[in-house]
């Protein structure tokens, strides 16, 4: 006969966590609109090195990049939500963010149009152009409600 602890350390770890059931989240919404904005921060790192020259203009790249970012945006604005002031993990995020939530809005929208925008650029002067938009909405919302890392 098999024994129970044997047929555990054989079966896939996937199947053991989807057992646990759907309601078993793996992050919370800190963790989650840190991924989020991390992989908002990969894109643009993307964008800047075009800029700079170090990788070559590519209108499907910059596409890519553009599409990967709104849905990074999309998952971190989700995730500012009541009940996350506070961690661990450490958060950032200042407690304006839950004060000003008409402020933040605004913010959203402008970082999310000119994503959209960014998206929608054909040639490189236009990838500039929407890039400059892009940094100010970074900038926009990050001075008003994220306090910088030591
Ligand atoms: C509407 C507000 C808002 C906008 C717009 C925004 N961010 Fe953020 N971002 C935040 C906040 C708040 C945090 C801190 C989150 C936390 O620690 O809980 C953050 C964190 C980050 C981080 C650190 C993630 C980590 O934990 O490692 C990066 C990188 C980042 N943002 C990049 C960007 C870039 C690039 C843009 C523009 C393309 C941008 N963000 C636009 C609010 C914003």
């Amino acid at each position: 006969m098999v024994k129970p602890a044997t047929i555990l350390k054989t079966m896939p770890v996937l199947a053991v966590l989807a057992g646990l059931g759907a309601t078993f989240a793996l992050a919370g919404p800190i963790e989650d609109r840190q991924a989020g904005m991390k992989q908002v921060g990969k894109a643009m790192g993307a964008f800047a090195g075009i800029a700079k020259g170090e990788a070559p203009y590519d209108a499907a790249v910059v596409k890519t990049n553009a599409d990967a970012m709104l849905a990074g945006m999309k998952q971190a604005f989700a995730n500012f939500t009541p009940g996350s002031e506070k961690g661990p993990p450490e958060t950032y995020a200042k407690a304006e963010i839950w004060s000003d939530p008409e402020g933040v809005k605004a913010a959203e929208d402008v970082a999310l149009k000119a994503v959209e925008a960014m998206a929608a650029t054909t040639d490189e002067a236009g990838f500039k152009t929407a890039l400059a938009g892009l940094g100010e909405s970074c900038k926009g919302c990050h001075t008003k409600y994220r306090r910088p890392k030591e």
